[in-house]
């Protein structure tokens, strides 16, 4: 993916981390993806004071691009809070391969803006799907 793609999405995430409802982690996480259209969406972890409600940030720009009515992920990346890069969890994986496929670039950003690219086919070999 070209640099200039890659900020972009730098970009996205990391002002909806800024929005991140996390007063109980105190971790905030934000993630944006980029449609086969060229649409950027972008999601924060919302949390909630039941605490199993809590929806992760990945899983929010997945909904963001569903609810706007598009559904192919051509490259997602995640801004997390650490020195680590932030991959995302497994609940996080079955969703996003729900609307990509296993060659579809996943860029785990450390808090510094410095990623580690993956796949999701390398994240998620093996998919929960009604279809195999
Ligand atoms: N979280 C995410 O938003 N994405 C991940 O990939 C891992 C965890 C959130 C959920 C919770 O609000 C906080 O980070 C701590 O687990």
């Amino acid at each position: 993916m070209k640099d200039e793609l890659k900020e972009r999405l730098w970009q996205a995430a990391s002002a909806a981390r800024e929005r991140a409802y996390a007063p109980y982690s105190r971790f905030s996480v934000g993630a944006a993806l980029i449609t086969r259209s060229g649409a950027i969406y972008a999601g924060c972890n919302v949390e909630n004071a039941s605490y199993g409600l809590t929806i992760c940030a990945e899983r929010n720009a997945v909904f963001q691009m569903v609810a706007a009515g598009e559904d192919q992920i051509a490259a997602i990346l995640i801004a997390g809070p650490t020195e680590e890069f932030l991959v995302p969890c497994g609940a996080c994986r079955q969703v996003i391969a729900e609307f990509a496929s296993p060659e579809t670039p996943v860029y785990m950003c450390d808090v510094g803006g410095n990623s580690r690219r993956s796949t999701m086919g390398e994240l998620l070999p093996y998919r929960f799907s009604l279809n195999s």
